[in-house]
Protein backbone atom coordinates (compact mmCIF):
# COMPACT_ATOMS: atom_id res chain seq x y z
CA UNK A 1 0.00 0.00 0.00
CA UNK A 2 2.87 2.21 0.04
CA UNK A 3 2.43 3.71 -3.46
CA UNK A 4 -1.23 5.12 -1.78
CA UNK A 5 0.78 7.66 0.42
CA UNK A 6 2.54 8.77 -2.69
CA UNK A 7 0.34 11.85 -3.47
CA UNK A 8 -1.00 14.41 -0.96
CA UNK A 9 -3.91 14.85 -0.10
CA UNK A 10 -6.35 17.69 -1.60
CA UNK A 11 -7.40 20.41 -1.51
CA UNK A 12 -4.04 22.23 -1.74
CA UNK A 13 -5.07 25.05 0.83
CA UNK A 14 -3.88 23.89 4.05
CA UNK A 15 -1.61 24.73 6.73
CA UNK A 16 0.90 21.71 6.57
CA UNK A 17 1.94 24.08 3.35
CA UNK A 18 4.69 25.81 3.09
CA UNK A 19 5.67 28.03 0.09
CA UNK A 20 9.41 27.54 -1.17
CA UNK A 21 9.60 29.20 -4.39
CA UNK A 22 7.35 32.40 -5.31
CA UNK A 23 6.91 31.98 -8.96
CA UNK A 24 8.39 35.81 -10.04
CA UNK A 25 9.17 35.66 -13.23
CA UNK A 26 9.53 37.36 -16.81
CA UNK A 27 6.97 36.55 -19.37
CA UNK A 28 8.84 34.58 -21.82
CA UNK A 29 10.20 32.06 -18.21
CA UNK A 30 7.33 31.46 -16.32
CA UNK A 31 8.06 29.87 -12.81
CA UNK A 32 6.51 27.46 -10.80
CA UNK A 33 4.93 28.45 -7.12
CA UNK A 34 6.59 25.63 -5.15
CA UNK A 35 5.14 24.49 -2.21
CA UNK A 36 6.49 21.62 0.27
CA UNK A 37 4.15 19.98 2.35
CA UNK A 38 4.53 18.28 6.24
CA UNK A 39 5.17 15.08 4.83
CA UNK A 40 7.90 15.62 2.64
CA UNK A 41 6.70 16.49 -0.79
CA UNK A 42 6.86 19.11 -3.01
CA UNK A 43 4.03 20.33 -4.79
CA UNK A 44 4.79 22.29 -8.14
CA UNK A 45 1.32 24.93 -9.54
CA UNK A 46 2.72 25.31 -13.21
CA UNK A 47 1.84 28.41 -14.40
CA UNK A 48 2.67 26.93 -18.02
CA UNK A 49 1.28 24.89 -19.63
CA UNK A 50 -2.20 25.30 -18.77
CA UNK A 51 -4.14 23.00 -20.43
CA UNK A 52 -4.30 18.79 -20.31
CA UNK A 53 -2.66 18.31 -23.21
CA UNK A 54 0.25 20.80 -22.36
CA UNK A 55 0.36 18.47 -19.34
CA UNK A 56 0.35 15.74 -20.72
CA UNK A 57 3.53 16.89 -23.23
CA UNK A 58 5.32 18.06 -19.89
CA UNK A 59 5.18 14.36 -18.51
CA UNK A 60 6.29 12.79 -22.05
CA UNK A 61 9.27 14.94 -21.84
CA UNK A 62 9.80 13.72 -17.80
CA UNK A 63 9.38 9.94 -18.98
CA UNK A 64 12.41 10.91 -21.97
CA UNK A 65 14.74 13.14 -19.45
CA UNK A 66 14.28 9.71 -16.93
CA UNK A 67 14.99 7.26 -19.42
CA UNK A 68 18.23 8.81 -20.65
CA UNK A 69 19.55 10.06 -17.41
CA UNK A 70 17.71 7.66 -15.12
CA UNK A 71 17.56 8.13 -11.15
CA UNK A 72 18.67 11.29 -10.76
CA UNK A 73 15.78 12.41 -12.52
CA UNK A 74 13.27 13.71 -9.13
CA UNK A 75 10.33 11.03 -9.53
CA UNK A 76 7.36 13.18 -10.86
CA UNK A 77 3.81 13.28 -10.78
CA UNK A 78 1.63 14.82 -12.97
CA UNK A 79 -1.44 15.82 -11.88
CA UNK A 80 -4.49 18.52 -12.40
CA UNK A 81 -5.75 19.77 -9.17
CA UNK A 82 -7.01 22.75 -7.52
CA UNK A 83 -4.48 25.62 -7.55
CA UNK A 84 -3.93 28.30 -4.71
CA UNK A 85 -6.50 30.64 -6.40
CA UNK A 86 -8.76 28.09 -6.26
CA UNK A 87 -8.49 27.13 -10.00
CA UNK A 88 -8.35 24.13 -11.75
CA UNK A 89 -4.19 23.90 -12.66
CA UNK A 90 -1.36 21.34 -13.71
CA UNK A 91 0.90 20.38 -10.98
CA UNK A 92 3.67 18.18 -11.12
CA UNK A 93 4.41 16.46 -7.08
CA UNK A 94 7.67 15.24 -6.12
CA UNK A 95 9.19 14.03 -3.61
CA UNK A 96 11.40 17.17 -1.08
CA UNK A 97 15.32 16.67 -2.05
CA UNK A 98 16.62 17.23 1.51
CA UNK A 99 20.06 19.13 0.47
CA UNK A 100 21.38 22.31 -1.85
CA UNK A 101 20.86 23.50 -5.16
CA UNK A 102 24.24 22.93 -7.35
CA UNK A 103 25.05 26.60 -7.10
CA UNK A 104 24.88 26.21 -3.65
CA UNK A 105 27.71 24.02 -3.09
CA UNK A 106 31.25 25.82 -2.81
CA UNK A 107 33.88 25.02 -4.87
CA UNK A 108 35.93 23.13 -2.00
CA UNK A 109 33.41 21.19 -1.49
CA UNK A 110 33.89 19.90 -4.94
CA UNK A 111 37.19 19.68 -5.04
CA UNK A 112 37.12 17.44 -1.65
CA UNK A 113 33.85 15.16 -2.38
CA UNK A 114 35.32 12.46 -4.86
CA UNK A 115 31.73 10.70 -4.39
CA UNK A 116 29.63 14.28 -5.68
CA UNK A 117 32.31 14.95 -8.47
CA UNK A 118 32.37 10.99 -9.59
CA UNK A 119 27.96 11.28 -9.70
CA UNK A 120 27.82 14.76 -11.41
CA UNK A 121 30.47 13.76 -14.05
CA UNK A 122 28.04 10.72 -14.63
CA UNK A 123 24.92 12.81 -14.79
CA UNK A 124 26.33 15.76 -17.07
CA UNK A 125 28.06 13.27 -19.34
CA UNK A 126 24.44 11.74 -20.13
CA UNK A 127 23.37 15.06 -20.68
CA UNK A 128 26.16 15.58 -23.39
CA UNK A 129 25.18 12.04 -24.98
CA UNK A 130 21.64 13.06 -25.08
CA UNK A 131 22.48 16.55 -27.24
CA UNK A 132 25.07 14.60 -29.19
CA UNK A 133 22.82 11.98 -30.37
CA UNK A 134 19.26 13.44 -29.89
CA UNK A 135 20.06 16.85 -30.10
CA UNK A 136 17.76 18.00 -26.93
CA UNK A 137 19.17 19.34 -23.36
CA UNK A 138 17.31 19.28 -19.77
CA UNK A 139 16.82 23.06 -18.24
CA UNK A 140 20.34 23.08 -16.70
CA UNK A 141 21.03 26.50 -17.44
CA UNK A 142 22.63 28.54 -14.73
CA UNK A 143 23.88 31.86 -14.67
CA UNK A 144 25.84 33.06 -17.58
CA UNK A 145 24.80 30.17 -19.23
CA UNK A 146 26.66 27.90 -16.78
CA UNK A 147 25.07 24.55 -14.88
CA UNK A 148 27.39 24.96 -12.31
CA UNK A 149 24.95 28.05 -11.65
CA UNK A 150 22.05 26.10 -12.24
CA UNK A 151 19.41 26.08 -9.38
CA UNK A 152 17.48 23.06 -10.68
CA UNK A 153 20.06 20.38 -9.72
CA UNK A 154 19.70 19.63 -6.15
CA UNK A 155 22.15 18.27 -4.39
CA UNK A 156 20.63 15.58 -2.03
CA UNK A 157 22.97 15.95 1.75
CA UNK A 158 22.57 12.04 2.43
CA UNK A 159 24.15 10.54 -0.43
CA UNK A 160 25.81 13.17 -2.50
CA UNK A 161 23.52 12.51 -5.00
CA UNK A 162 22.19 15.20 -7.46
CA UNK A 163 18.75 15.27 -8.42
CA UNK A 164 17.57 17.64 -11.63
CA UNK A 165 14.13 18.69 -9.94
CA UNK A 166 13.23 21.35 -12.54
CA UNK A 167 12.32 18.62 -14.94
CA UNK A 168 10.12 20.72 -17.81
CA UNK A 169 12.52 21.21 -20.93
CA UNK A 170 10.16 20.99 -24.22
CA UNK A 171 12.04 19.86 -27.26
CA UNK A 172 11.13 23.28 -28.87
CA UNK A 173 13.29 25.59 -26.49
CA UNK A 174 16.14 23.20 -25.81
CA UNK A 175 17.50 21.40 -28.77
CA UNK A 176 19.90 22.03 -31.22
CA UNK A 177 16.89 23.09 -33.47
CA UNK A 178 15.20 25.92 -31.10
CA UNK A 179 14.55 30.01 -32.35
CA UNK A 180 17.18 32.18 -31.38
CA UNK A 181 18.33 33.37 -28.86
CA UNK A 182 17.41 30.02 -27.56
CA UNK A 183 19.81 27.99 -29.80
CA UNK A 184 22.65 30.09 -28.89
CA UNK A 185 22.53 30.03 -25.44
CA UNK A 186 21.49 25.91 -25.45
CA UNK A 187 25.10 25.36 -27.48
CA UNK A 188 26.79 27.99 -24.29
CA UNK A 189 25.16 25.92 -21.68
CA UNK A 190 26.56 22.59 -23.54
CA UNK A 191 29.84 23.93 -24.06
CA UNK A 192 30.08 25.07 -20.64
CA UNK A 193 29.06 21.62 -19.89
CA UNK A 194 31.95 19.94 -20.92
CA UNK A 195 34.20 22.19 -19.56
CA UNK A 196 32.59 21.60 -16.25
CA UNK A 197 33.46 17.61 -16.68
CA UNK A 198 37.14 18.28 -17.49
CA UNK A 199 36.76 20.77 -14.46
CA UNK A 200 35.67 18.07 -12.04
CA UNK A 201 37.97 15.41 -13.67
CA UNK A 202 41.09 17.63 -12.87
CA UNK A 203 39.70 19.07 -9.31
CA UNK A 204 39.55 22.23 -10.57
CA UNK A 205 36.12 23.59 -10.16
CA UNK A 206 34.77 26.98 -11.16
N1 LIG B 1 11.92 18.26 -5.37
C1 LIG B 1 12.35 19.38 -4.74
N2 LIG B 1 12.84 19.32 -3.48
C2 LIG B 1 13.25 20.43 -2.83
N3 LIG B 1 13.20 21.68 -3.35
C3 LIG B 1 12.72 21.82 -4.60
C4 LIG B 1 12.27 20.68 -5.37
N4 LIG B 1 11.86 21.14 -6.56
C5 LIG B 1 12.04 22.48 -6.54
N5 LIG B 1 12.55 22.91 -5.37
C6 LIG B 1 12.86 24.32 -5.02
O1 LIG B 1 12.00 25.20 -5.72
C7 LIG B 1 12.72 26.04 -6.62
C8 LIG B 1 11.95 26.22 -7.93
O2 LIG B 1 11.67 24.96 -8.52
P1 LIG B 1 11.81 24.67 -10.09
O3 LIG B 1 11.30 23.31 -10.35
O4 LIG B 1 13.21 24.97 -10.52
O5 LIG B 1 10.79 25.70 -10.73
P2 LIG B 1 10.99 27.08 -11.55
O6 LIG B 1 12.30 27.04 -12.28
O7 LIG B 1 9.80 27.10 -12.43
O8 LIG B 1 10.99 28.16 -10.52
C9 LIG B 1 14.06 25.36 -6.79
O9 LIG B 1 15.10 26.26 -7.06
C10 LIG B 1 14.26 24.67 -5.44
O10 LIG B 1 14.79 25.58 -4.51
MG1 LIG C 1 14.05 26.16 -12.15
Amino acid sequence: MAEQNELPSFPLKTKSIEMIAEGKALKMLPRAKVWKTEDGKVIKEMQFPTTFVGLAQTKADYEYFSKRLGDSVAKSYFVVGEGSNGKPTNLIIQTEIKGRALRDVPDEELKSNQELRDNLIKFFSGCLTMWDEDSRMPDIYGRFANPRATTNIRIEDATNKPYLTDIIASERYFSKNSPLPYRVINQKVIANTRSFIKNLNRQVTY
